[in-house]
C-alpha cells in the first residue's frame, strides 16, 4: 500500500460500547471491531500517524500510534475529544450506544416477580461532536443500516455535518461480526462510491485510498 497518508494523523473508533446496568449486565451490540481495526491498520499502513479508541472486542490488535480501551460511550467520547486536536482526519467505525441507562445499580438487579421497566437517557453523538469543532478534521461517519440505506446515510450525512460517509447494510449476516463487507461511499455534492464485496481488510484499504483521495482534493480547494 503507498503512503498516501503520511505525515497525517488519523483518530479511529471502533468497536461496540457496552452501557452498563449493574455489577453483572449491560446493553451491548453485536459489533466485533473487525471494521473498524482493519481501517486502523489500513491508515497505519497507509503511513499515517493512527490513534485506534476501541470499545471492548477480541481482535488482534492493529500496529497503530496509540491503542486505547474504552467501555462506554461517554469513555469513548472522553478519549475522541483528548485526542482530536490537531487530527487531520477522524474515522467513526464503532457502532456507539445511542441511549445508556440512566442509572447504574451499584448492586445486582433483583428479580422481584413483576415487569421491570428501564430508563435510558441519550448518549452523546461523538461524530456529530467532532463534526462541529471550530477547526474540525476531515470528519468520516458510517451508517450501519437495515433497510432505505441511501436514504438513512444521505439523511445522517447532513444532519452530522460530514465529508463523507460509508454506508452498510447490517443484519440478517451482513456488517457485524462476518469476515466481508461492502460500502456505499456517499458525499455531500451527491457523489456516491460504491466498494463492492470483499474481505474487511482489503475493503479497509480501499476506504483509506478513497478517504485519501477525497481529503487531498478538498486541501487542493482551500
Ligand atoms: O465491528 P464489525 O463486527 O466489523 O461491524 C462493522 C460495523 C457494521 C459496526 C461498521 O461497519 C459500522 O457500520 N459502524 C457504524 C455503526 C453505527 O453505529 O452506525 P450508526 O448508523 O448507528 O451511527 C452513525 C455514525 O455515528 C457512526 O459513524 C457512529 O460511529 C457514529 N455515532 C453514533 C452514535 C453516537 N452516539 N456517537 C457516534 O459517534
Amino acid at each position: 500500500m503507498s503512503a498516501v497518508l503520511q505525515g497525517k494523523t488519523v483518530v479511529i473508533t471502533a468497536g461496540p460500547t457496552y452501557e452498563d446496568l449493574d455489577p453483572v449486565r449491560f446493553l451491548g451490540n453485536r459489533s466485533s471491531g473487525r471494521m473498524g481495526f482493519a481501517v486502523a491498520q489500513a491508515a497505519a499502513d497507509a503511513g499515517a500517524d493512527t490513534v485506534l479508541v476501541a470499545g471492548p472486542c477480541q481482535q488482534e490488535c492493529p500496529t497503530v500510534t496509540k491503542r486505547i480501551d474504552v467501555r462506554s460511550a461517554l469513555q469513548m467520547r472522553d478519549q475522541v475529544m483528548q485526542h482530536i486536536e490537531g487530527c487531520d482526519i477522524f474515522i467513526g467505525c464503532a457502532a456507539v450506544a445511542d441511549y445508556r441507562p440512566a442509572e447504574i445499580s451499584d448492586k445486582k438487579i433483583k428479580k422481584d416477580g413483576g415487569d421491570l421497566t428501564l430508563r435510558l437517557v441519550q448518549n452523546p453523538d461523538i461524530l456529530a461532536e467532532v463534526a462541529a469543532l471550530p477547526d474540525r478534521p476531515f470528519t468520516v461517519g458510517f451508517a450501519a443500516e437495515t433497510n432505505d440505506i441511501v436514504k438513512h446515510a444521505q439523511r445522517k450525512l447532513r444532519k452530522k455535518n460530514l465529508h463523507m460517509i460509508a454506508a452498510n447494510h447490517v443484519g440478517e449476516g451482513r456488517g457485524f461480526d462476518c469476515s466481508d463487507n461492502a460500502l456505499l461511499l456517499l458525499y455531500p455534492d451527491g457523489r456516491q462510491h460504491p466498494l463492492p464485496s470483499q474481505a474487511k481488510c482489503s475493503l479497509a484499504c480501499r476506504l483509506v485510498d478513497e478517504i485519501a483521495a477525497e481529503y487531498t482534493r478538498l486541501q487542493q480547494l482551500t
